[in-house]
């Protein structure tokens, strides 16, 4: 964190000490902030949780199973895998800069990364670990009773501390600084001529109608297949699910381009490979536009510059079961 902090410090110092500091852009995509830490102990604490496999069933999925903190925080698969090899309805979407989002999930249905956290640890098709096998788990591993009181000050954990503590460690995976911030910040060099015409083309076609604000999506639930039907085999349904209305079926949060070089494969069912793909099924379906190679070629080059600086996370060393912590059953 203290790294982060200084790297903030230093860009600030640096934009004020530059000549182009006057031609900061306003522009529909917004740069990403560093992340501001309250409370280091959460987030210490909510990094081993994240990264804690005896929050599963089987002892052997955490968080990162399918958020690879080293792979863009997705799993890069079609759909994931959780317990007992079972896939899942929806394509991983990233964790990073997920706190920028207005909801949390393809169709919203958790208001915030709190509310969200205790969503995975039970899912049958993700950890299968019912809250209360959880909780004692943590309970009877001395290293956390310790952990949990000095960071909640209560000598007894709850699922409430495990959320919260899972989504101070969250708020920290932000990635500012990309090639695109620094252009955004006035830096006329940070993109070519190609990766430029590859924004303008973007901003021009009404891709900033949902792609916009700081995550370049994350602000709105919109349709997939605007102009043209979207056909799908997922049983997902997007935000009708939640809101029990017809019209919103099918419409998805729309998500986060930030980082999508790192984020295939695409969609709410991940069928699409590549990005090239991705970027002329959003240009017909959702524009009625047909794009050439070369205008796809550039809009592509233009996405790869919104990759910013990943965290960089030091492997948390979790403490080890007491003689009274359940074992886990891998194959119930
Ligand atoms: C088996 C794979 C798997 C595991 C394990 C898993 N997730 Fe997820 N996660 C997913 C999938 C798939 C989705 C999308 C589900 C949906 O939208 O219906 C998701 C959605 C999310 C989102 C919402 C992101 C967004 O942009 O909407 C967050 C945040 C998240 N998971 C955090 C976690 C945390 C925290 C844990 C551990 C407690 C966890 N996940 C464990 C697969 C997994
Ligand atoms: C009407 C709103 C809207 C417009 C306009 C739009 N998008 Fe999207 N975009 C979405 C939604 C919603 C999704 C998620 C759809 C799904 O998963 O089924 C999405 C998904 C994507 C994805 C995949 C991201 C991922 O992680 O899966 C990419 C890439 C993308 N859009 C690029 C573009 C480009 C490029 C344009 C302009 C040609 C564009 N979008 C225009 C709403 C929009």
């Amino acid at each position: 964190m203290t790294k982060m902090k200084v790297l903030g410090v230093a860009v600030a110092l640096a934009v004020a000490g530059s000549a182009w500091a006057a031609t900061v852009r306003d522009e529909p995509i917004k740069p990403i902030e560093a992340a501001q830490v309250s409370d280091a102990g959460k987030v210490e604490l909510g990094k081993k949780l994240w990264f804690e496999p005896r929050l599963s069933m089987s002892g052997i999925i955490s968080c990162n199973t399918c958020h690879n903190l080293s792979m863009g925080g997705t799993d890069n698969l079609k759909t994931s895998i959780g317990h007992g090899w079972k896939a899942g309805p929806v394509n991983s979407p990233t964790v990073f800069n997920s706190s920028l989002a207005i909801a949390q999930f393809w169709d919203g249905r958790a208001a915030d990364l709190k509310e969200q956290a205790g969503g995975p640890i039970q899912a049958d098709v993700e950890m299968n670990m019912p809250h209360t096998l959880a909780v004692g788990i943590l309970q009877s591993i001395p290293g956390y009773v310790d952990e949990f009181k000095r960071v909640y000050g209560k000598d007894k954990i709850d699922i409430d501390m495990i959320t919260d503590s899972i989504a101070e460690f969250e708020k920290t995976l932000v990635t500012p600084n990309s090639r695109f911030d620094k252009w955004l910040a006035g830096d006329d060099k940070a993109l070519t001529g190609k990766e430029l015409a590859g924004y303008t083309l973007f901003k021009d076609s009404g891709c900033v109608a949902c792609h916009n604000g700081p995550a370049a999506g994350g602000t709105s639930f919109q349709r997939m297949g605007v102009v043209e039907p979207y056909k799908s085999s997922s049983p997902a349904e997007g935000r009708s699910a939640v809101t029990g209305v017809d019209a919103d079926r099918f419409n998805f949060k729309v998500p986060t381009l930030r980082n999508v070089e790192l984020t295939y494969p695409y969609f709410h069912d991940g069928e699409a490979r590549t990005l090239e793909e991705a970027v002329d099924i959003m240009g017909r379906l959702q524009l009625g536009r047909t794009y050439s190679a070369d205008e796809i070629g550039s809009i592509v080059a233009f996405l790869k510059t919104l990759t910013g600086e990943l965290p960089q996370i030091a492997m948390p060393i979790l403490p080890p079961s007491s003689n009274e912590t359940p074992r886990p059953d891998p194959f119930k």
